[in-house]
This record gives C-alpha cells, sequence and structure tokens, in this order.
C-alpha cells in the first residue's frame, strides 16, 4: 500500500434540492483530470475518481489505505452508461436496473476489458451502480466519465453520511469534497452478483431482499451477506464472492458489542451490560431502539447523571429505515465523545434490518451477545 500523496482538501456546498451551476462544473474538471473528489449520494458519500484513470484509481486505494484485492462500484449517471461497461447484460441485469436504478442497487456483471484492472481487482465482473441522489446525477452528467467510488471513509472506519464524516477521514488526502448535506439512506447499496445463472446477494443494502425477490424471483444469499458469526473469519487467500465483506468493517475505535435476542430480553441484557461497565468506571455509550432504550432508563440514572452512560436512540423499534439513517453518523458520535464500550441493540432482520444487522455484526467485530430467557426477569 502506498503512502497518500499529501492534497489540499477543498470543501464546496452544493443545494442538494438544486445541484448545478459552477460548484458541479468544477468538481467535475477535477474528476476528469483525474483527481479525487468526495460527493453525496443517497446512501453514503462516495470518494470518487475518474474510473477510466489508472493513478486516479490508485489515488483512491492509498488516501483510503484500502485493500488491492477489494474491487471499486462504478458509478455512471444512466443505465446506458452502466451498460457500455459490461461484457454481457443478462436478463436479471436488465430486470433490477429496470426496477432499482436510479437506486441504491449494484450490480455484479461480467466486465467489459478496457477499465484498469486496480478498479475490478483483477476480477472478470465489474459492479455497476446508477445513483439516486441529484448531486451525484449532476456530477456524473457532467464528469461525462464513469466514476468508481468506495464509501468516502478510511478503510474499516464507519461509512460517511455526512461532509464532516468525509472530512474528518480524509482531509489532505482528497482534492475536493462536495458538500450537499446529510445523506438519506445511510447505509450503503445492495450488491448483487448477476453474473452467473442465479443472481446472489452478496452485500444487503438499501434495496430489501424481498424487493429484490418480488422482481427476480429466486435470490440467493452469500454467507458473507448475513456476517453470522465465523462468517467474518475467512482463511487469507480464500475464495470470497464478495471480497469487500472479509474485512473487519465500520468499526469505531472503541469496542463494540452487539446484543441479539427477542426484543424484551436484548433491552434487559442492553441495560445490565450497560450498568456492569459502568460501574467499573467505564464511560458507555448505546445505540437502541425506543423500546430498547426505555428498559436501560431506571436502573441507569446514576451512572447517567455522572455522564457515564450516553444513549442514542434510532427510532421506534418497527423503524429499521430510521436505525439505517442513524447508524454511521451515531457510531461516530458516541465514538468522539470518548465511550469506553459501545453497546448496539440489535433489530429484525426484515427489509432493511437484514444491512442494519449485516452492519452492527461487523461494527462489533463479531462480539455479538446471545441475550436469552435468563435475561427475561427484573
Ligand atoms: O452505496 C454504495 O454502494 C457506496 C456509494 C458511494 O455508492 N459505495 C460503496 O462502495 O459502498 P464500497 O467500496 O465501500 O463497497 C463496494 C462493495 C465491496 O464490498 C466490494 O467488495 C464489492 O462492492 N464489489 C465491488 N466489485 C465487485 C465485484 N466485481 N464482485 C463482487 N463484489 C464487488
Ligand atoms: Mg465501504
Amino acid at each position: 500500500m502506498t503512502t497518500p500523496a499529501r492534497r489540499h482538501t477543498r470543501l464546496l456546498r452544493v443545494d442538494p434540492e438544486r445541484p448545478g451551476g459552477a460548484a458541479i462544473a468544477e468538481a467535475a474538471a477535477v474528476l476528469r483530470a483525474g483527481g479525487l473528489v468526495a460527493f453525496p449520494t443517497e446512501t453514503v458519500y462516495g470518494l470518487g475518481a475518474n474510473a477510466r484513470c489508472e493513478t486516479a484509481i490508485a489515488g483512491v486505494f492509498a488516501a483510503k489505505g484500502r485493500p488491492a484485492d477489494n474491487p471499486l462500484i462504478v458509478h455512471t449517471a444512466d443505465a446506458a452508461a452502466a451498460q457500455d461497461l459490461a461484457e454481457r447484460w443478462p436478463e436479471a441485469a436488465r430486470r433490477a436496473a429496470a426496477a432499482f436504478w436510479p437506486g441504491p442497487l449494484t450490480v455484479v456483471v461480467p466486465a467489459r476489458p478496457g477499465l484498469p484492472r486496480s478498479v475490478t481487482a483483477g476480477l472478470p465482473t465489474v459492479a455497476l451502480r446508477v445513483p439516486d441522489h441529484p448531486v451525484a446525477h449532476a456530477l456524473l452528467a457532467a464528469a461525462g466519465v464513469p466514476v468508481a467510488a468506495p464509501s468516502a471513509n478510511r478503510s474499516g472506519r464507519p461509512s460517511p453520511t455526512r461532509a464532516e464524516h468525509v472530512w474528518d477521514d480524509l482531509r489532505d488526502r482528497v482534492d475536493l469534497i462536495v458538500d450537499g448535506g446529510p445523506v438519506g439512506i445511510g447505509v450503503e447499496s445492495t450488491v448483487l452478483d448477476v453474473s452467473a445463472d442465479r443472481p446472489v446477494l452478496l452485500r444487503p443494502g438499501g434495496v430489501s431482499l424481498e424487493a429484490l425477490r418480488a422482481v427476480l424471483g429466486e435470490v440467493e444469499v452469500d454467507p458473507a451477506a448475513l456476517a453470522l458469526p465465523g462468517s467474518g473469519q475467512v482463511e487469507p487467500g480464500a475464495a470470497v464472492r464478495s471480497p469487500g465483506m472479509k474485512y473487519r468493517h465500520y468499526a469505531p475505535r472503541c469496542p463494540a458489542v452487539l446484543v441479539e435476542g427477542k426484543p424484551e430480553a436484548r433491552a434487559r441484557r442492553l441495560a445490565n451490560l450497560a450498568a456492569d461497565y459502568a460501574a467499573q468506571g467505564l464511560r458507555v455509550g448505546i445505540i437502541a431502539t425506543e423500546e430498547g432504550a426505555a428498559a436501560v432508563g431506571p436502573g441507569q440514572e446514576r451512572a447517567a447523571a455522572r455522564g457515564n452512560v450516553l444513549v442514542r436512540i434510532t427510532g421506534p423499534r418497527a423503524r429499521s429505515d430510521l436505525y439505517a439513517a442513524r447508524l454511521f453518523e451515531v457510531l461516530r458520535e458516541l465514538e468522539r465523545l470518548g465511550c469506553d464500550v459501545i453497546l448496539m441493540e440489535g433489530i429484525d432482520t426484515a427489509g432493511i434490518g437484514l444491512a442494519v444487522m449485516n452492519r452492527l455484526r461487523r461494527a462489533a467485530g463479531f462480539r455479538v451477545v446471545q441475550a436469552g430467557e435468563g435475561d427475561d426477569g427484573p
């Protein structure tokens, strides 16, 4: 991995409702010239580079500290431009693109030769996405080149949902940050491999598995997409369909623990763990639903009064979309506030909940507590 060149990072504010004008033209020119431009998409902020320019791509890997064997998603303004980069456009790609583009879906298809090898990490396939964000769309249209864009965080860190997060991770490492305000979805795109006979979900994200199945029929789920305990430990060099899924990801600087199980049991376990850690003099961060946080309340009053328990509420338990939208932001916030440990409440895996649980398990580095019957009583 090369040391990143020191760059002077400029911030450009763009009105997400009415992007365009000088700022977008300038950002597009920087991209075309091989520079690094972070920009908002509907999922998370991306770190963009001209996908046809080898040195620009090398800059992306260096700026992020990203392992060279983890390929990038290539973004285009429309489906026709995406299709130009594919060797074949399978029927499943056609249907998925028609249903979900522009939007938070990435399709993996056979790659047409021509892109630098580093974009696809030498794989015979390429990952393609047409984002649904006015700033991303305006920028891609103005740039007129395909743009490779991983999430704009340092490798392994929580993905950025605000320009400030990009600044914290990548200042002096990128040329430009286009600030279009906070993003909407908050977790990355769904990655779907349609290069073989049957579609395979490689990474759950903004488009739910249920929605994919409604359009495509059968969709297999790669074990790494579930991020079940054990699936994180892949032997070095072992074949992985989604290379990105083998790395530690989304992790705050302090340890994080995920509490799974039935709602009541998990809320009680969360409360007990928080009390134990606080009693040890540790500063405890909690990420929980409204219902989960209610259980944490009374027992922690004294610890909370001493400032040792910081609770961040994502929303009602039924709103996994709000959990998605808040997760990366509160992880970064609790870390910044000096938490020694962060406890995170698990949620149901329906809908976007599957993507949230994937991110939670990885953020916890697979430190997962299964709350059970012993946690039920008061
Ligand atoms: O929402 C998103 O997808 C964001 C925004 C910026 O568009 N981007 C993003 O990129 O999340 P990144 O690099 O953080 O994640 C890309 C994922 C990784 O897990 C990578 O391994 C996988 O896509 N990927 C890329 N090319 C692939 C390929 N040819 N085959 C299988 N997986 C691939
Ligand atoms: Mg990423």
